[in-house]
């Protein structure tokens, strides 16, 4: 089984390779529309204006299920730090309008993009996005960004939409924990792009066994083993070092957090979600970098690493991720218990438990990307405040406390990952000279 990249469902490219892209993981709610007699009759103070700031695969995606889930939110500004991705951005987006506009046979969709010349560049570009007069904000920038765009977000009083990792080191997450309180007293939504919570069917997992579908869980496995990741891009004459490792952010920690943290986090969101939220005790584990090409534009990140977590209550769970060229992708989840075991394999929709009370899930598919958003807008619409931030937080610094591990060799405590000090990006940034980060090797990191 080859897993589909969860990155390309949300790069909607036209309304055909959309449905056939998300009819690929099930998602039969992509094109559930909100109705055009509402939209029309849409009167100007009703409009909820969105920014995006970071105009990529993700920020592309946020942009066109955010402009789907209210009728009255409309594209305002567009921040990113090259010219030629809110180009990319504003095309897909209006190719996407134009063919609903086709299908629908009226133009009300391309009414939704009101860019005209809040177009934002450079690492300056949040702060122009958020002055521009957005009601909501989507970051999608590389992680490293996440911290400090977020907290000018809610400073500045905006509903915000937030990618996943929401940081990349302990200081980001505690910097998010407390942008998120910010948010909650200033009846701010803050969503986070751990979409698998807004899936239907492992939602009904996750409950069967928060109600004791398998007795008592005390073992949790999950993987996230892919082949490959995104084409790394060869330096080009005329590009700084910052501008390279910002083109090939997912290679360089400080900017992705590693997979372990910037991909393989969604399975290990699995691990935290069936806890429910409960923080594990230690962590150790292994992990190197084995068959990634050594390459300057494959930076120093790792091509594996398998982490052990024990919880206080004596359950553990066991995450291996890999990017590893011909060999078998996997991308599932593993709940044993004392009355049963649990098999959820989210994308062929398979979730079954066998033991006592044999169970299969019953839920449909739903596109979770979408959900995403459609609880956003209608929590803001509502003024019933979404507020993603603890779990959010909680979660990206569980994969980052099994980096931390790995990289170190080191037994790492949850306190020891809360509470340090390490800053991945000490030097902020700007277009210049940069250090390439080193390729971690265990046993030589005191500090984690
Ligand atoms: N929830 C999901 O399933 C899912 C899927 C894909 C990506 N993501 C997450 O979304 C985020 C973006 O990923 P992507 O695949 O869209 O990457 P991408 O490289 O396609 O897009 C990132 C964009 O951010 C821009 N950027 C970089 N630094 C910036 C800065 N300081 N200010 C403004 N713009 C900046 C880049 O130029 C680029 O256009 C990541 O955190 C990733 O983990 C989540």
């Amino acid at each position: 089984m080859s897993i589909p990249n969860p990155i390309d469902p949300n790069l909607l490219l036209s309304r055909r390779e959309f449905t056939a892209s998300t009819a690929a993981i099930g998602a039969a709610a992509a094109f559930a529309l909100p109705s055009f007699g509402k939209l029309s009759a849409l009167r100007e103070e009703n409009t909820l204006r969105v920014g995006v700031v970071g105009c990529g695969g993700r920020g592309t995606g946020a942009v066109i299920q955010a402009l789907k889930a209210d009728p009255g939110s409309v594209l305002w500004s567009m921040g990113d730090a090259f010219e030629e991705q809110i180009q990319s951005c504003l095309h897909y987006t209006n190719e996407s309008m134009l063919d609903l506009d086709d299908e629908q046979g009226t133009d009300a969709w391309s009414k939704k993009i009101q860019v005209a010349d809040r177009k934002f560049t450079g690492f300056d570009a949040i702060n122009q996005v958020i002055a521009s007069g957005v009601d909501v904000i989507l970051l999608t920038t590389p992680p490293a960004f996440r911290p400090e765009h977020l907290r000018l977000s809610v400073d500045a009083g905006k509903h915000v939409f937030c990618e996943k990792p929401v940081a990349v080191d302990a200081p980001g997450v505690r910097s998010v924990l407390e942008s998120a309180k910010i948010a909650k007293s200033k009846s701010l939504s803050l969503m986070s792009g751990f979409c698998w919570r807004y899936q239907d069917q492992v939602k009904e997992t996750m409950h069967k066994i928060h109600i004791g579908g398998i007795g008592d869980l005390h073992t949790i496995q999950t993987t996230y083993n892919t082949t490959g990741w995104v084409q790394p891009k060869a330096r080009k004459s005329g590009w700084s070092d910052a501008e390279f490792q910002l083109r090939n952010w997912q290679y360089f920690t400080p900017l992705s957090a590693d997979h372990v943290a910037e991909q393989a986090v969604h399975a290990i969101d699995w691990q935290a979600w069936a806890m429910q939220d409960r923080a594990p005790v230690r962590c150790f584990g292994v992990g190197g970098r084995q068959t990634r090409p050594d390459l300057a534009e494959t930076g120093n990140v790792w091509d594996h690493f398998s982490l052990i977590y024990e919880y206080d209550n004596g359950v553990r769970g066991y995450h291996m991720c890999r990017h590893w060229p011909n060999t078998p992708s996997d991308n599932s989840a593993y709940f044993l218990g004392s009355a049963g075991n649990c098999t959820m394999q989210v994308w062929n929709g398979n979730h079954t438990i066998e033991g006592e009370t044999p169970w299969k899930g019953t839920a449909k598919s739903n596109d979770m990307y979408q959900r995403e958003h459609d609880v956003l807008f209608k929590s803001i619409r509502n003024n019933t405040p979404v507020n993603d931030g603890k779990f959010m937080s909680h979660t990206s610094l569980l994969a980052i406390m099994g980096r931390m591990a790995a990289y170190s060799g080191k037994i790492v405590t949850w306190e020891e990952a809360m509470n340090s000090q390490v800053a991945l990006n000490q030097q902020s940034w700007s277009f210049g000279e940069r250090p390439t980060p080193t390729t971690p090797i265990p046993g030589t990191i005191e500090e984690i």
